[in-house]
């Protein structure tokens, strides 16, 4: 009997997967390689953070993995299907399928109510906005009370409790946050991170979440290590004591690579 081979670039099970990704910014003398190479592949339902110095690398990794921004070189597949090439709007389409994306400062939209920034992104991909399913994920982050309120009537928790309905509304199997509690007290950081864990545990989500935070990384199941660009550790099974160990041996191995490659 013949099997049936799937010629997939990409193994199913993966939610993401870069292939030797650069980004370089600008060109000639002035540029600025933000990006160097990096490989990487995530199993689905896992959660991971992305850790490094400032100007290591993180935004410019989470960009590109989510298609707010284009490699220089190099692939991505968000579960199992390449990023789209070609136009904006085939890549657009192609993010509002399949990616959500949470950010530091919330970027909800001051003017809409909550329930109507939450269903702005299938308005947008032109799907009606299902307002039960909307509440269901309002309630979800607890905030099924407060449909009606503006951004502004709420706390920065809150906010991102609502910028992470949004993300989820669309039940993307990516999620990616730029230092989502990075605005945040400790109390709704937890509430925010505890949303996240739910994401890859109860829904089989991926999360990839850059932070400065130990404490906050501890939450992930791995972390990514980038230094000038690259990936240069993974930790498994995270505390925030080790974490917080590494992330202050990170600069010296920065230090010594630099002067190896004559920086
Ligand atoms: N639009 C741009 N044009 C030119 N250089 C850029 C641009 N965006 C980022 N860079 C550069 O790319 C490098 C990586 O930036 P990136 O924002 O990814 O760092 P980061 O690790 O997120 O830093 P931080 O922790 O401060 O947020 C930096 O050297 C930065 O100056
Ligand atoms: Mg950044």
């Amino acid at each position: 009997m013949s099997r049936i081979t799937h010629s997939t670039p990409s193994r199913s099970d993966d939610s993401l997967r870069l292939d030797a990704v650069s980004r370089v910014y600008g060109t000639g003398e002035g540029s600025v390689t933000a990006l160097n190479n990096v490989s990487l592949s995530l199993p689905a339902g896992t959660f991971v953070a992305v850790m490094g110095p400032s100007g290591s690398g993180k935004s410019t990794l989470l960009q590109c993995a989510a298609g707010l921004d284009r490699p220089s070189s190099g692939r991505v597949f968000v579960d199992g299907q390449e990023m789209a090439k070609g136009s904006e709007a085939k890549l657009t389409r192609f993010r509002r399928k399949r990616i959500g994306f949470i950010f530091q400062h919330f970027n909800l939209l001051p003017m809409l109510t909550v329930e109507q920034n939450v269903t702005l992104p299938l308005r947008l991909s032109g799907r009606k906005p299902d307002r039960r399913r909307a509440h269901a994920v309002l309630d979800r982050v607890g905030l099924g009370g407060r449909l009606g309120h503006l951004p502004s009537e709420l706390s920065g928790g809150q906010q991102q409790r609502v910028a992470i309905a949004r993300a989820l509304l669309t039940e993307p199997r990516v999620v990616f946050a730029d230092e989502p509690t990075g605005a945040l007290d400790t109390r709704s950081a937890r509430d925010v991170l505890a949303l996240l864990q739910e994401c890859v545990r109860v829904h089989g989500q991926s999360v990839v979440m850059v932070t400065h935070d130990p404490v906050a990384a501890s939450y992930a199941d791995s972390v990514l290590f980038l230094a000038d660009g690259e990936l240069v550790g993974r930790m498994e099974r995270p505390t925030a004591e080790a974490v917080a160990e590494r992330m202050t041996h990170l600069g010296d191995e920065v230090a010594r690579r630099r002067v190896t490659a004559g920086a």
